[in-house]
């Protein structure tokens, strides 16, 4: 039985936490460190995914509710509010249920994956579909949090980040130091500025090294790479279908100190990568997050990540969030057979080769 008490609890001394903060928990954090041995040998680099899906409800999310929601509920707040494109939604909604807050969600009508709208509707949200996308979403939200008694916690709430920063921390203790590369999908860039004040705050306590910041984007929605807003988004990596990225200077400020980047990958590489994980590592991790392994082999061709490195690809939400994109991209369905041994026998002595 493990004692690990969630991440107030376990990094106090590291969070703007106080007497009079609730340690609530639903025992987020301490997710596995997982080497690629397969893809690390085949790519001539030391890879390790940080499988964040391993949270309770599946993204790294909950790492940034947990703070937002306890402090909300310190300052006496009745009433969460967010935008989201499916994640950001499900965690609130959670932590909110689990605090006794309200919790109003905004999302993108029909862009949002299904087993994130699930965990919406079971954890008792309050879910409002807006006919646009999630930078439309997020403008209505922060605009009404401003007029209304009401506390967003989306990434634009300093909390989120807190929360967030804590991954760093894991990685650095999982492998004894920072990485030499930190690879991870970029969206609304709330969990890049926060890894990246994770390591800083971190090093600054513990000499543990700071890693190459690498964000990758999709390419339909790759605003800071194209350093212009795009109004249009367009990705098959949902998560990161965003135009306008609220973190933005924070994301290019982390790449620059760091010698990093900020990328971005195509959707057929990210579906490439997708498959990839999930059939020569054994790991389902959703669309955008494997933004994060494209990119890797993306500057390993380049040249930009050095052979030999030692990499930390962040996996920022489970695969079984979003079944309808599986189903879509594998094109080997389940074989129906009929009700007999017979049939079954035949068929596989078929399939084998020998
Ligand atoms: N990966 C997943 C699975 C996400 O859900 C998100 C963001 C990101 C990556 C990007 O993280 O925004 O901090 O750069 N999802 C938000 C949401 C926008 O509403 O769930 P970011």
């Amino acid at each position: 039985m493990s004692s690990w008490k969630g991440l107030i609890a376990e990094y106090k001394d590291f969070l703007p936490v106080n007497e009079n903060t609730p340690i609530l928990t639903l025992k987020e954090g301490n997710t596995p460190l997982v080497p690629l041995e397969n893809l690390s040998e085949e790519w001539g680099v030391e890879v390790y995914v940080k499988y964040e899906g391993a949270n309770p409800t599946g993204s790294f999310k909950d790492r940034g509710m947990v703070m937002a929601v306890a402090k909300a509920k310190e300052e006496g707040s009745k009433t969460i509010i967010c935008a989201s494109t499916g994640n950001t939604s499900a965690a609130a909604a959670a932590y909110g249920a689990r605090a006794g807050l309200r919790c109003i969600v905004v999302i993108p009508e029909g862009k949002i994956a299904l087993g994130k709208l699930a965990q919406a509707v079971m954890y008792g949200a309050e879910v409002l579909e807006i006919k646009g996308n999630f930078d439309n979403a997020l403008d209505i939200v922060r605009s009404i949090s401003e007029k209304e008694p009401v506390t967003l916690v989306n990434s634009v709430n300093p909390y989120r980040i807190e929360g967030q920063k804590t991954a760093a921390f894991e990685v650095c203790d999982a492998l004894g130091q920072a990485p030499d590369v930190l690879a991870i999908p970029v969206g609304n860039a709330g969990n890049i500025t926060a890894y990246w004040k994770g390591f800083k705050e971190y090093h600054e306590k513990k000499g543990t090294g700071l890693p190459e910041m690498r964000g990758f984007e999709a390419e339909g929605a790759a605003a800071i790479v194209q350093n212009k807003v795009i109004e249009e988004p367009e990705t098959v990596a949902t998560a990161i279908r965003i135009g306008n990225p609220a973190s933005w200077d924070f994301a290019v400020r982390a790449a620059e100190e760091s010698k990093g980047k900020i990328d971005y990958v195509t959707d057929e590489e990210i579906l490439d990568a997708y498959q990839l994980l999930a059939k020569r590592e054994g790991i389902f991790a959703e669309p955008a997050s494997c933004a994060s392994i494209a990119g890797l082999r993306k500057q390993i061709e380049s040249g930009e990540i050095k052979k030999g490195s030692k990499v930390v690809c962040v996996l920022t939400g489970n695969g079984l969030k979003d079944p309808s994109t599986a189903m879509d991209t594998v094109a080997v369905k389940p074989v129906v057979l009929p009700n007999n041994e017979e049939a079954f026998l035949s068929h596989i002595k078929g399939g084998v080769t020998q």
